[in-house]
């Protein structure tokens, strides 16, 4: 199963579901249609690098979250479909760019960009999709919404380049796991939601008590997403990932489980990873021994109730609007099984 499906599955997996995310496959197509079009250059190479990876698939999340607090904000405007293409756009600039620094080479199970066409043309690939994202946000014209997103791409930054300086060591604590996960994935999510309340609104609307509540959520949302994507680094199986799994020790990343597991190693073993980490010679063998370790000592497990708090609380914040009319409560729902099904997931 791939993409989009996955969510639609996710959805009916329980069979009482009467709403259905399938409600939003015709404005996805529309979004589809955008981004096919938004990465077209006359340099052909351009286009054909965007489009390799557009064209995998995706969960396209992001665009779902845009897309849903449209309609929870009063209806699916033309704006959220663009909001909601701008949003996978910034994040397919993202995956190019974190792929190059994390020098993967698998990506929605295709050779990621920079394996095919080399570092050089894909970190220019990723600033042009950020610079079409934020064109078509220009010709747009809502201040509020640019000022969103240039915030959300200023976060992923940080988030990224916090997770670089903690790569190695064994003193990352608990908390530096939630604010790097906050900042390279909550945030963007966070901007997606926020910005399909603003293109929701009806003019003269003030969307700004809602559209906050759904950044919240959002935001909390990015946090379970990218907890339970470090678990599923451990334990999960390429197939079903389109990516390598084991590959965040190997390049020194200190995700939850791995925080949560270093107090339980014995004294040699603890030595051990010390020097492992700091010579940075971690072999595939070292971490599936301690992706082992974690399972067995139960922290995947922990590491995975801690997502489920931050999926919980991501719903907390859409509460506030039960019982608000047929739509409202339609598209309530639907973010809500999205959170489940981020962290119920397997892909
Ligand atoms: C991958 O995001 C990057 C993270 C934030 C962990 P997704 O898992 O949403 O990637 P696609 O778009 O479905 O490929
Ligand atoms: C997520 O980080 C990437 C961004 C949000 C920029 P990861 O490095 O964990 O994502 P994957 O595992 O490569 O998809
Ligand atoms: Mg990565
Ligand atoms: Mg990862």
């Amino acid at each position: 199963m791939k993409g989009w499906d996955r969510l639609i599955f996710a959805q009916r997996r329980e069979k009482e579901i009467i709403t259905g995310l399938d409600r939003l496959a015709g404005p996805l197509r529309a979004v589809e249609e955008l981004l096919a079009e938004a990465v077209v250059s006359p340099v052909e190479k351009v286009t054909e690098m965007a489009r390799h990876l557009l064209s995998a698939g995706g969960k396209r999340l992001r665009p779902a979250l845009t897309l849903l607090s449209a309609l929870m904000a009063g209806s699916l405007t033309k704006k959220a479909i663009l909001y909601a293409a701008v949003a996978e756009l910034m994040h397919t600039a993202t995956l190019i760019h974190d792929d190059v620094i994390d020098k993967a080479m698998i990506r929605r199970g295709r050779p990621t960009v920079h394996a095919l066409w080399g570092n050089e043309s894909a970190v220019m690939c990723g600033d042009h999709l950020y610079a079409t994202a934020f064109s078509k946000l220009a010709q747009d014209g809502d201040i509020r919404v640019i000022r969103i997103m240039a915030e959300a791409s200023r976060r992923v930054c940080e988030g990224e380049i916090l997770e670089l300086e903690h790569a190695y060591r064994m003193d990352v604590t608990e908390n530096d796991c939630i604010q790097i996960a906050r900042l390279k994935t909550g945030e963007l999510m966070g901007a997606a939601c926020q910005v399909g309340a603003i293109a929701g609104c009806s003019d003269g609307d003030d969307p700004s008590e809602l559209a906050t509540a759904l950044r919240q959520y959002g935001c909390s949302l990015g946090i379970a997403f990218q907890l339970i994507d470090d678990v599923l680094d451990m334990e999960g199986s390429e197939e079903d990932l389109g990516k390598p799994v084991g590959s965040d020790l190997l390049e020194g990343k200190i995700t939850l489980p791995v925080v949560l597991s270093f107090p339980l190693l014995e004294e040699g073993d603890r030595q051990r990873w010390r020097t492992l980490l700091e010579e940075r010679r971690v072999t595939e063998e070292d971490a599936r021994w301690l992706a082992q370790f974690a399972q067995a000592t139960g922290q995947l497990a922990r590491a995975r109730s801690y997502a489920w708090h931050y999926a919980q609380q991501a719903v907390s914040f859409l509460r506030a609007w039960d019982g608000k009319g047929e739509e409202t409560s339609w598209s309530r729902r639907g973010l809500e099984e999205i959170a489940w099904f981020v962290v119920e997931r397997k892909a």
